[in-house]
């Protein structure tokens, strides 16, 4: 049996894990809003639209914030369609997803489903096709209380109150050649910097992401960090990173390792936004949130998977059906961003429902929890408090993990990775939690933990996560009747 020792103090800390650290993400994209959080007609649906049995189970997975319209959809979006009269409202090509959008949900829905979830609303403008000044609009029109056409023009949509709508994006990974609309790091600096300008003109009380690097792989990646955040860096608050996790090699150890490389991406973009506020001689720092993270891999596979033929709504695409070791490899990037608390303050886990997503459901059918429900729900109920500063002792194993959006040179980078990796949460209550990821899959391990400053502790809660066949997969299971 392998062995491993943990040494923490309740005195060390990293610093306080943020609730918006277990967000999510809805994007216009296949059935994760049509037919997913929203489907007027089905049985569990309230007079709005809203399928319960996918709220009940939002609820359940912990999440705190979710971001939206998109994606790669918002960058064709154009806000205004997706508010008003439903009846008026224009169907349009979504070009990213090879689709119709029926507008028939847009803000104002998400907004009043967003209170039904009780999460908090972050929204994505449109820097692809648009630009700062319809940016600014959309702010008007969701957080000024009225006596302007756009705010009153909210009152007339029926919503008097004003959003209040704290946490916006400026546009969707403007550094991918995917991307409509997509920039070189000056071309997208100098909009986002006008956009958060008169955004926070139009509310000042705002904060604001920039789109960091899409990957870490992308041959970009630093340059374009560094270059946005020169002509951003007085203007945003957050800089936003993407990633996802793979196993194309169906290498399970390689593909656990994985979690090293998000210590990596989130330790570099530091190291770079610190290095602008260092040449300021400025204190600000900027906080980290990783709007989109998960594994995605199957659906990716091939170009049918991403864009439908004939031009459907809300066709079923981008469904990955996750099995133990992808709820293992999320557990993982968990724990990476627990431990990163002091600096990654938000993070979606992309997506919420049906698209790449925790929770799978049948447009008229029933809803359930996929494999990597778990880790997350249990990771957003008990990973509360004061990240603690945990010296962990186990060996060590090398992992080549393949990650298809590397450039040449960096293809396969070998990773060396403690067979444990661990995160330690002391809570106000006096308690400890502590999530540990065994990534030896040839033995069990055992782990002694030395926790300082505790007093004594029993424990209150055990579980485990993990299954003989770490190829299994959850079927379908009714919540209701
Ligand atoms: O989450 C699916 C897609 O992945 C998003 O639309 C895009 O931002 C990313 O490339």
């Amino acid at each position: 049996m392998r062995q491993a020792r943990v040494l923490l103090d309740r005195n060390f800390t990293v610093g306080r894990v943020d609730p918006r650290l277990f967000g999510a993400f809805v994007e216009h994209l296949g059935r994760g809003v049509y037919g997913g959080i929203y489907e007027p007609g089905h049985p569990t649906a309230d007079e709005r639209g809203f399928r319960r049995d996918v709220l009940e189970l939002v609820k359940e997975l912990g999440v705190t914030i979710v971001r939206y319209p998109g994606g790669n959809f918002v960058s064709t979006y154009h806000w205004e369609d997706g508010v008003g009269p439903v009846e008026v409202r224009p169907k349009r090509l979504s070009y990213a997803w090879g689709s119709i959008e029926p507008n028939t949900f847009g803000t104002n829905e998400f907004i009043d489903w967003c209170r039904a979830a009780a999460v908090e609303p972050m929204l994505v403008v449109n820097l692809g096709t648009r630009g700062p000044k319809e940016a600014a609009d959309f702010v008007e029109y969701c957080n000024h209380p009225g006596g302007t056409v756009l705010s009153e023009l909210r009152k007339a949509h029926g919503r008097d109150r004003p959003h209040g709508v704290k946490f916006w994006c400026l546009g969707n990974e403007m550094d991918g050649p995917w991307q409509t609309g997509a920039k070189t790091a000056e071309e997208y600096g100098r909009i986002a910097a006008q956009a958060a300008k008169i955004m926070r003109w139009a509310d000042n009380s705002i904060e604001l992401a920039v789109s960091g690097s899409s990957a870490r792989s992308l041959p970009t990646f630093g340059y374009w960090d560094e270059t946005v955040l020169e002509h951003t860096f007085d203007h945003v608050d957050w800089i936003g990173l993407h990633t996802y996790l793979n196993n194309w090699k169906d290498d399970a150890a390689a593909f656990l390792a994985s979690a090293e490389v998000i210590d990596a991406f989130i330790e570099g973009v530091i190291a770079v936004a610190d290095s602008v506020s260092a040449k300021r001689r400025s204190s600000k720092r900027i906080m980290l949130s990783l709007n989109e993270w998960n594994v995605w891999y199957r659906s990716r596979r091939h170009y049918a998977h991403l864009q439908p033929s004939g031009w459907p709504t809300a066709p079923p695409i981008l469904e990955e059906v996750y099995s133990v070791e992808d709820a293992l490899a999320v557990g993982g990037v968990l724990i990476s961003l627990i431990n990163h608390a002091d600096r990654v303050r938000s993070a979606c886990i992309a997506q919420l429902v049906n698209v790449i997503a925790p929770i799978a459901t049948e447009t008229g059918g029933l809803a359930w929890r996929q494999t990597t429900f778990y880790p997350f729900a249990q990771m957003s109920r008990l990973a509360r408090g004061d990240v603690l500063r945990a010296r962990v002792d186990c060996e060590t194993y090398a992992a080549a993990y393949y990650d298809p959006y590397c450039a040449e040179e960096f293809f396969h980078p070998v990773l060396q990775a403690p067979y444990v990796k661990l995160s330690a949460v002391a809570n106000e209550a006096g308690g400890l939690t502590l999530v540990a990821l065994n990534r030896d899959l040839e033995q069990e391990m055992t782990v002694s933990v030395n926790a300082r400053g505790f007093g004594r502790l029993a424990p209150a809660e055990a579980s485990v996560l993990t299954d003989g066949d770490l190829k299994a997969a959850n079927t379908k299971r009714r919540l209701f009747g």
